[in-house]
């Protein structure tokens, strides 16, 4: 996987979370591309202006700080709503502009937007058109292969994408109406690169450095994003990142840094929503991270009662300590 330009950036590697609403916040980006990410994408942004002023958005519009280039991901369905936002986000720091038809969630369904906007070319074609030519930055989009598998017209847009302005394009390897049912296809992700010249990065099911490479091969795409697999597993990118380059995978994060990646993940969800929310969404974040291990259920099952911060953060060295006893009685080079 050679370097990936998108506009005047370029990612020091192809590797990017995918953008998922009330995941991929500002301390799981930080995370992320501090281990290994070349880019990192915020959680979607409503292009509904006046619901910008909702604790939730507002929390979702912070671009400062955020790891460069910052991609902010918005999504709508009408053209001007679009382009106003885009500029809106350009004008709170955003460096890349990512449209978001891609997403099969209702919410954004009902309002025509998402993934629903790939069955309307015209309305696409008139939205990527105002975005692209509302700000200087790079805009990118995010697709799924189609409507549903006797529409999968994927490659028409990807086409419309290019000739719109599109600076790289991402394709979740199933249709709105899979939702995220059965495997992902990369045949259609196949055919799309080899239709267009900008940069395409395939997405769709890769949760390991052998599926990252599977998938490379399988549609010669310029880069990859990954967002499932990266819950509770930030580490994920460098791994990937390891095998492509090298051909070799690394071990397994020792139990010692996974303890010490999620402490100062679970600080930075503390200190950017504050306590009480904070507390809240550390929840499902610890859960991901400790989903494998020994113990996880009891654990989660007594930490998501917990109501404040230093109750959780005791609570997981506790589980950790307990973690090291069981397994070597000091708990040196004890692997995840
Ligand atoms: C909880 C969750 C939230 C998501 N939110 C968004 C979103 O806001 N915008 C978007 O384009 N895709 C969203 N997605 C889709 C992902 O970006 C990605 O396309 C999909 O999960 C497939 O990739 P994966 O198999 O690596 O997870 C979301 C997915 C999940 C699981």
């Amino acid at each position: 996987m050679s370097a990936v330009r998108i506009g005047p950036y370029t990612l020091h590697n192809g590797l990017i979370l995918a953008p998922m609403a009330g995941v991929t916040d500002q301390p799981f980006r930080q995370l992320c591309k501090r281990l290994g990410a070349g880019l990192v994408v915020s959680e979607m942004v409503t292009s509904d202006m006046s619901l910008w002023n909702t604790r939730k958005s507002r929390m979702r519009m912070i671009h400062e700080g955020d790891p460069e280039p910052r991609s902010v991901q918005i999504a709508g369905g009408d053209a001007q709503m679009l382009a106003d936002a885009a500029r809106a986000n350009v004008e709170l720091g955003a460096q890349i502009i990512d449209i978001n038809m891609g997403c099969p969630a209702k919410k954004v369904c009902n309002k025509a937007a998402g993934s629903a906007l790939l069955k309307d070319e015209a309305l696409v074609t008139e939205i990527l058109q105002a975005v692209v030519a509302a700000v200087d930055v790079p805009v990118t989009l995010k697709i799924r292969t189609g409507w549903d598998r006797a529409n999968k017209n994927g490659l028409t847009v990807a086409k419309i994408a290019e000739q719109a302005g599109i600076t790289a394009l991402a394709v979740h390897g199933r249709t709105r109406a899979d939702l995220y049912t059965g495997e992902a296809e990369y045949d259609t992700i196949a055919a799309i690169k080899q239709a267009v010249s900008i940069p395409v990065f395939a997405n769709g099911d890769i949760d390991s450095p052998e599926k990252a490479r599977y998938v490379l091969d399988a549609t010669g795409a310029d880069g990859l994003l990954v967002g499932r697999a990266a819950q509770g597993q930030p580490w994920i990118f460098r791994e990937i990142d390891h095998y492509l380059r090298t051909g070799e995978k690394l071990p397994a994060p020792e139990l010692i840094e996974v303890e010490r990646i999620l402490l100062e993940h679970l600080a930075a969800l503390h200190a950017f929503y504050g306590d009480v929310m904070g507390v809240r969404i550390a929840r499902k974040h610890v859960g991901w991270y400790l989903a494998t291990l020994p113990g996880a259920r009891e654990f989660r099952a007594h930490f998501n009662r917990l109501e404040d911060t230093e109750a959780q953060c005791a609570y997981v060295r506790g589980f950790f300590a307990e973690r090291y006893k069981s397994l070597t009685g000091d708990g040196e080079g004890v692997a995840a």
